[in-house]
């Protein structure tokens, strides 16, 4: 099926009542036959649901429908794009291991890395920039992965997955990759190499500002049982999880089965039936939605480039872009509807203009059918110091809109009048 197909049919077929819309199994626990089936369903060894903070039947069609989506084998719903990220890595990661990291990253990921992984013994590698060699230069025998956003958020940059893809498996190390801002429709990390993908849900995906979720796929390609030493959790007896060995028990999705036993069967950052539903709506959609952003997105880019208020717009649209080639080549001549820029005076104008648009909401989401504006060195990334902020990809000025569903020329219409009011002052 294609994927506009895949989104709207994907990992459904009914069930017995024969209802059209994804049902909403809002139930803690699912009755057992007898004490076999229980054992059974324990051991892994008959698919199926026992209790709902490890699996659920209507996250089960929203995991299939992503997986299918993403090219993978498996996926796992959680409760937000922040549970994928951690559970992602600690899935692979184990005290005493390194991560590797492209640091143009959204905010919460990069303080989760930087400030987080740490008290856990698990050392961040933040790359200077986010090309291959700087990436593999950083890789050692206790490097548990490789860890990028497809394309960046905010700084909109474009990984070159493959070349990344390539210095990771020449080193025997996994590549995660966080492919919200892009969405599947765009992008699909794991035909470029990529062993695990993240996603923030919230955003394109739910497409209405309205839910959080996440979602981990698995590409079933990685060769853990070829690194016993680098992932013991693979490759010996689980004692979390019955002294199951995941890569020699299920060969074909076993970052999958360890993410759903151990992190989420025991931390427990699950998703909601009610969410999933609400995100298997917005996934119905998402063709036809991010059509209409991308072309509003380019009028919007263009209205702002001709302005001469505006001193720089940072688009992958446009062909001075600095990841122009990228995208192309990654995103099929597409473009995320998120558009960057800055007017001259630094931070304040900066803080001025996000305070001046009256039809953009302003708040730190993107994705939204509204149209967003976000002013990351006082929000998403206010906890980085000056350096940090520059290695992102974010300058003190940066203003970070997400385009919407709106008429564009409404949404220029705003831009035109807080530009006016900033310049004035
Ligand atoms: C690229 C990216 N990854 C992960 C997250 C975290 O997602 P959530 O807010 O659903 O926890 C976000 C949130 O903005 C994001 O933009």
């Amino acid at each position: 099926m294609h994927d506009e197909t895949t989104a709207i049919h994907g990992g459904y077929q009914g069930d017995s009542t024969r209802a059209v819309a994804v049902p909403i199994y809002q139930t803690v626990a699912h009755d057992f036959i007898d004490a076999d089936h229980a054992a059974a369903l324990f051991d892994l060894e008959l698919p199926g649901f026992h209790y709902n903070r490890i699996n659920n039947p209507t996250n089960d069609v929203l995991e299939r429908r992503m997986a299918a989506l993403e090219g993978g084998r498996a996926a796992l719903a959680v409760a937000s794009g922040a549970a994928a990220v951690s559970y992602s890595v600690l899935t692979v990661a184990s005290p005493g291991s390194n991560l590797v990291i492209a640091p143009q990253l959204y905010g919460a990921t990069f303080t989760y890395f930087v400030h987080v992984l740490p008290t856990y013994g698990i050392e961040p590698r933040l790359a200077v920039d986010d090309r291959a060699e700087s990436l593999a230069r950083l890789i050692d025998d206790r490097t548990c992965a490789v860890f990028c956003e497809s394309v960046g958020n905010p700084a909109g940059n474009v990984v070159d997955l493959e070349a990344v893809a390539r210095v990771a498996h020449r080193n025997g190390v996994p590549l995660i990759v966080d492919n919200t801002v892009a969405t599947p429709f765009m992008l699909k990390p794991i035909s470029h190499g990529a062993d695990v993908v993240v996603h923030s849900l919230t955003k394109f995906v739910g497409g209405h500002g309205t839910t959080l979720g996440g979602v981990l796929v698995d590409s079933g390609e990685f060769p853990w049982s070829a690194h016993p030493d680098r992932f013991p959790q693979f490759n010996q007896p689980e004692p979390a999880f019955h002294d199951v060995v995941f890569a020699r028990d299920f060969p074909e999705r076993a970052f999958a089965v360890r993410a759903r036993s151990v992190m989420l069967r025991n931390t427990g950052a699950t998703l909601a039936p009610m969410n999933a539903f609400l995100l298997l709506q917005g996934l119905e959609s998402l063709a036809a939605r991010l059509e209409r952003h991308e072309r509003n997105a380019r009028a919007v880019a263009r209205f702002l480039d001709a302005d001469p208020r505006v001193a720089w717009v940072s688009f992958a649209g446009f062909s001075d872009h600095p990841y122009y080639e990228l995208a192309q080549r990654y995103l099929k001549g597409r473009v995320p509807s998120i558009v960057t820029f800055g007017v001259a005076g630094g931070y304040e104008a900066g803080l001025s203009l996000f305070n001046s648009l009256e039809l953009f909401k302003r708040l730190v989401n993107l994705g939204d059918a509204k149209s967003l504006v976000a002013h990351p060195a006082s929000t998403t990334h206010r906890q980085l110091r000056p350096a940090e902020l520059a290695a992102a990809g974010i300058l003190p000025e940066t203003i970070r809109l997400s385009i919407g569903l709106e008429h564009p020329d409404d949404l220029c219409a705003d831009l035109d009048q807080a530009l006016a009011r900033v310049t004035e002052t």
